[in-house]
């Protein structure tokens, strides 16, 4: 609790701390490498292209290589900093080297004017550099004026072209400039940057503050940069990891977690609970939808590639608690939630009622299913099935609404009452609207693609080794029971979809052979023990529905 020492008129961060020379830049080791070794074998290019994310070092690199070239000890990597073409163009008020902003100057005029600059020797040092940033935006007249300079440089000139869009840039153009392309900077190292940067003004913040920051960013240090200005002028000199995270409008893993759970034990009371403090607290949904696809891509990838992963932007006890999270789902899963959440987004960006579809979202993502392994759906579903059902050898997945497990169901939550069959409508229409209210879902390709379907979970065989078997639940079988009367047929769809149509005739070799290798597989056969009422009704191969 140290008085302040009086401080210097206040400047930005992102300003303050713009790296110098080479050695202070993060990342971005390959554009300090190639310049570095050009610079010292003294082969110069007349045109650059710096490419890539805003924030991530390319005016910096620019100013940095007009230094490197214009020092008075140089051409070199490392300039002195004392000579004054170092001191001006740190400063930014060197004649030789001008910074063009081609977002207000792109006409052809100014391009004219240029033209005529580049053609007069430098006034003092030995390059006259033009950096113009947002390179993109030049008019294609203003290019072509351009393109003739780059033509043929007066031996004086060096262009450095920033952009974001690089594509944007003329072939002609780009044929004749080296390009770097400037990389989003990684997770840690923003986390480091920002780090070094608080110890430097004298603020406190710990690994969960940092991480805030960091993640804010997206790969850019300057916007991570300007969140801590942010940060920093919110929250004083200690910085709060969750009056940082409120700040910055970021979502904290455990609102995200509260989601995974609701999927996880299939409560759509809870995810509509969710969505309701969500709105209780003044939060904006499209953004913390934003931020779910977010969640779900990392639980993806770490699910993936492992907790610890550089993939995904997150301090260690966050990815701990991520993989945690993904374990509790497939890679399929993840895959689905993560396709039916970016959708969501796109749909609520047009919304003029977010809060109506997030909440159907959400339901969504619970009615989608969860994929849960063959051997843990037989051992739920059988009653009398072993507690440890041998290792499949085939990679087999059952859709399934998780509660609705018999050893599951005890522990579910708001457990839906018990719905009456509805005494009116087609059989199929009947079975679905009382699934539907018990909080149970058929499988579209269930319906749409099998005459059984009525009565009926299918196996799909999805490869000679590998199969899916679309069978809601032990629900279901009391479902179809209740509302047809009859008994729970089972019919798998295996090789060849010619069987679909029915043909009574025996089926052509290699549909016999894929149905024998269907039965005689290990699942398979356990699946009809458990059921002794169930018949091969076909079977059918998925590449041809
Ligand atoms: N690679 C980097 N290393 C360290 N700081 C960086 C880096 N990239 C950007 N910054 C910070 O962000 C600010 C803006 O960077 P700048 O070079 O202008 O980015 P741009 O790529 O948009 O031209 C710099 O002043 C600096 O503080
Ligand atoms: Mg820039
Ligand atoms: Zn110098």
């Amino acid at each position: 609790m140290s008085p302040s020492p009086s401080k210097p008129a206040y400047q930005v961060i992102a300003r303050k701390y713009r790296p110098q020379t080479f050695s202070e830049l993060v990342g971005q080791e390959h554009v300090r490498a190639t310049i570095g070794n050009a610079i010292a074998q003294n082969r110069i290019a007349h045109g650059y292209i710096f490419s890539g994310q805003r924030g991530t070092g390319k005016t910096t690199v620019a100013r940095i290589l007009a230094r490197c070239l214009n020092c008075e000890q140089g051409p070199t990597a490392t300039p002195c900093m004392a000579c004054p073409a170092c001191r001006e163009t740190a400063a930014g008020s060197c004649v030789d080297v001008i910074e063009i902003d081609a977002a207000s100057n792109r006409g052809i005029n100014e391009m004219r004017e240029l033209r005529e600059n580049v053609r007069y020797r430098p006034a003092r040092d030995r390059y006259k550099v033009f950096i113009v940033d947002e390179a993109h935006q030049i008019t294609n007249e203003a290019f072509n004026a351009l393109l003739k300079t780059l033509e043929e440089p007066p031996e004086w000139v060096v262009f450095i072209l920033c952009t974001t869009e690089s594509h944007k840039i003329p072939t002609t153009i780009a044929s004749r400039c080296q390009q770097f392309s400037f990389r989003s900077v990684d997770f840690a190292e923003l986390v480091e940057r920002m780090r070094w940067i608080c110890q430097q003004e004298g603020i406190t913040a710990g690994d969960g503050a940092l991480s805030v920051i960091a993640q804010v960013g997206e790969g850019s240090v300057r916007d991570s940069l300007s969140a801590l200005d942010q940060a920093i002028s919110c929250c004083g000199s200690t910085l709060d990891e969750t009056a940082v995270r409120e700040l910055l409008g970021l979502f904290s893993l455990d609102t995200m977690g509260q989601v995974a759970a609701a999927l996880e034990t299939s409560d759509s009371r809870r995810m509509l609970e969710i969505v309701q403090e969500m709105e209780r607290n003044g939060r904006n949904l499209q953004h913390f939808c934003r931020e779910l696809s977010r969640y779900f891509r990392n639980l993806l990838v770490v699910r993936l590639a492992g907790a610890g992963t550089r993939l995904v932007a997150a301090s260690d006890p966050e990815q701990t608690k991520l993989h945690a999270a993904s374990e509790k789902f497939s890679e399929e899963d993840l895959t689905r939630y993560l396709q039916i959440v970016l959708d969501l987004y796109r749909e609520m960006q047009y919304s003029l009622q977010p809060k109506l579809h997030l909440e159907l979202g959400l339901l969504r993502l619970i009615h989608a299913g969860r994929l849960v392994s063959i051997e843990k759906a037989l051992s739920n579903l059988g009653s009398g099935a072993p507690p440890e059902a041998p290792r499949a050898a085939t990679r087999a997945s059952v859709t399934s609404n998780p509660v609705a497990h018999s050893p599951l169901r005890q522990a579910a939550p708001a457990a839906a009452p018990q719905p009456q069959p509805p005494a009116s409508g087609s059989l199929k229409d009947r079975l679905l609207a009382y699934l539907r209210d018990g909080g149970m879902t058929l499988l579209a390709d269930a319906v749409e693609h099998s005459e059984a379907a009525e009565s009926a979970a299918e196996i799909k065989f999805t490869g000679p080794r590998e199969f899916s078997l679309s069978f809601k639940d032990a629900g279901m079988k009391n479902a179809v029971l209740k509302v047809t009367g009859k008994p729970l047929r089972i019919s798998f769809v295996g090789v060849d979809s010619s069987a679909a149509s029915g043909a009574p005739a025996a089926p052509p070799p290699e549909q016999d052979a894929a149905s024998r290798r269907a039965l005689e597989h290990p699942e398979v056969r356990r699946f009809q023990e458990l059921f002794p009422d169930a018949q091969v009704r076909n079977v059918r191969d998925l590449k041809d529905i």
